[in-house]
């Protein structure tokens, strides 16, 4: 069964006692929720160990914002995918639309964090998504098509439930602006058949989460999407009440 993921991106926000009550906080209010989803903080490498140690034996989970492709030696200021691993993590987001636009990640090395990581054994949620002007020039789906076929170019999934695809406008991210349910659903089944023709219908397992502005008034149109799984939050995450919310909501 594929469950749903809420992963809450704290992007670079949080001093460590901050993330320590945000944490706590967010534990606390989601406690109760009986339903099975993924539920997962991304705090900044800095915090990891702060929440690592206070989500333990809870059911969240806790992911790493960025990965290197390397698994130790001479690259200053990288993570590997094996010290994420010993720092408690099990998942990495990969090629989020700051990291691409702001730190000129290219597709290549996308492919090339996700390759790594897999094989390390961390799972991955890969970003994607069409800036404002690729979408007012009508290439949303050109763009993605191109973003998702490169991420999964010559890669063997031995387990669908360890890849998960993001899919967010640029456009959408931090702006309060989002894509409507029936915008997001069209892009996210154009994934849904690129998935289904490269790996066949048990990639059905992969999931599509949408990110941009998911807040605690949208996620319900959201998720009653037939191909939305989840979601992935920046600013609504940086909250724990509006964050348990969410979650809360995806879970009945
Ligand atoms: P946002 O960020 O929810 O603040 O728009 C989403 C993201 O960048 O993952």
């Amino acid at each position: 069964m594929k469950k749903n993921m809420i992963a809450g991106n704290w992007k670079m926000n949080m001093l460590r006692h901050e993330a320590r009550e945000l944490t706590q906080n967010i534990i606390s209010g989601v406690a109760k929720v009986k339903h099975d989803l993924d539920i997962l903080l991304a705090p900044p490498f800095t915090s990891l160990d702060v929440v690592r140690g206070l989500i333990e034996g809870t059911k969240v989970k806790l992911s790493a914002q960025n990965v290197f492709w390397e698994d130790r030696g001479a690259f200053t200021g990288e993570i590997s995918p094996a010290m994420l691993i010993d720092a408690g993590c099990e998942w990495a987001i990969i090629g989020h639309s700051e990291r691409r636009g702001i730190l000129g990640e290219t597709d290549s090395i996308v492919r090339k964090k996700i390759k790594a990581s897999l094989n390390d054994g961390l799972n991955v949620i890969v970003c994607v998504g069409e800036t404002l002007e690729e979408r007012e020039q009508g290439k949303t789906i050109k763009i993605v098509q191109s973003q998702v076929e490169s991420a999964l170019m010559d890669l063997e999934l031995e387990d669908y439930s360890k890849f998960v695809i993001a899919y967010e406008p640029v456009w959408a991210i931090g702006t309060g602006k989002n894509a409507t349910p029936e915008e997001a659903e069209h892009v996210h089944a154009t994934i849904r058949e690129i998935t289904g023709n490269i790996f066949g219908q048990d990639s059905d397992l992969i999931r599509i989460i949408y990110g941009g502005s998911v807040k605690v008034d949208n996620i319900k149109e959201l998720l009653a999407m037939d191909n939305i799984d989840g979601a992935l939050i920046g600013g609504a995450g940086l909250n724990a009440e509006s964050f348990v919310k969410i979650v809360k909501i995806a879970g009945e």
